[in-house]
């Protein structure tokens, strides 16, 4: 087995790098000239190193050639535009698999990392399940939706597609925002917190990845693959309030008053050409009824479950984010 790990540098490929290199399972890993390393440093002289891009078709060719399982997570979760979002996670997942079908003969399966979000929102009490039909409400769930479907329509090999919510860890910037809230004693209640979520811990994430390279049933399937635990923006917020062991002071906004926050973000992310994590986008998203799915096909089917409960997952979070001070 040698595996090709696309967007290996990034929070969620830099874990499932650490279970590959874990496991001692010979890794190659796709880098752009660009690429930063900070997060893979300790793995660099485990792992081959190709120096390519999803949109460098004649860079993929070459990386797939010794190939035999790809774990394709590369992918853009922040975007200015619609354009960047399909560019990278339609057109790129292209290329790669254009690449695997025309250069990639010893490959045997390909694992794409899509997203909740290609599926859509839940209601409040009915976790989305994976043969509902698809309903992305942002453009980047629209990007990885067309993703899965280059996957599905071209791809020679045997596939399998993970949809996972979202993702909170180590190495995480995105929920780091939260925790710095409660740490100043702001408990966030936006819209009253209370919209249901499914959410996975990357580590369980990470090592779904890498079970599902050996699972023989997978060929063809789409899995979400999150903890059964259902939470909400305030239960989170509350459990990491509770780990913290720290006095906060509720700050509490209907939803719609983050619509002219999300617009002014939008409008300065705009001037200075910087993707920003709140925009209308977002809004649509935080106004939906839930985000919540159904993980039973994969437990059924794989018996994997994601293990780590929501308290022990803060724990390790925040551990890590003190020791390496992303948190003071
Ligand atoms: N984080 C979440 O909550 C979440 C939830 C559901 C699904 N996902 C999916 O999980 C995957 C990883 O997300 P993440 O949170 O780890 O994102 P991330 O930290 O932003 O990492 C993205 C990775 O993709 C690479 N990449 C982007 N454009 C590329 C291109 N044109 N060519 C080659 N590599 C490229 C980046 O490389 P550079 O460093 O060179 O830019 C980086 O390694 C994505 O497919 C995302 O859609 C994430």
């Amino acid at each position: 087995m040698r595996v090709l790990l696309t967007g290996a540098n990034g929070f969620v490929g830099s874990h499932i790098l650490d279970e590959l290199c874990q496991r001692g399972i010979e890794t190659a890993i796709l880098l752009r000239s660009t690429s930063s390393t900070l997060l893979i440093s300790q793995h660099l002289n485990q792992v081959e190193i190709i120096r390519g891009s999803l949109n460098d078709i004649s860079s993929l060719r070459k990386a797939v050639e010794k190939i035999t399982h790809i774990i394709h997570c590369a992918g853009l979760v922040r975007a200015l535009n619609p354009t960047e979002f399909f560019k990278v996670n339609r057109d790129g997942t292209q290329n790669l698999v254009s690449a695997v079908n025309s250069a990639g003969k010893n490959v045997e399966r390909f694992i794409l990392f899509s997203s909740l979000a290609a599926s859509g929102p839940s209601s409040q009490d009915q976790p989305r399940r994976e043969e509902d039909e698809p309903s992305p409400i942002s453009y980047y769930g629209e990007s990885k939706l067309a993703g899965e479907k280059v996957v599905i329509g071209e791809c020679k090999v045997n596939y399998t597609i993970l949809r996972p919510p979202a993702v909170y860890g180590p190495r995480d910037g995105e929920f780091l925002r939260l925790f710095k809230a409660v740490k100043n004693h702001i408990l966030p209640m936006f819209g009253g917190g209370k919209q249901p979520l499914s959410l996975v811990y990357v580590k369980d994430l990470a090592s779904t990845a890498v079970e599902t390279l050996f699972a023989s049933k997978t060929t063809g399937k789409i899995y979400f693959v999150a903890s059964p635990e259902f939470t909400t923006a305030l239960g989170f917020a509350k459990t990491i309030k509770e780990v913290m062991n720290v006095w906060t002071v509720p700050l509490c906004l209907p939803v719609q008053g983050l619509y002219p926050v999300c617009l002014c973000q939008e409008i300065f992310s705009k001037i200075t050409k910087k993707p920003t994590v709140l925009d209308r986008q977002k809004y649509k998203e935080l106004s939906a009824p839930g985000w919540t799915c159904d993980v039973s096909k994969i437990k059924n089917e794989l018996g994997l479950i994601c293990k780590t409960s929501l308290k022990q997952g803060i724990e390790q979070t925040l551990q890590w984010y003190y020791s390496e001070r992303w948190i003071k």
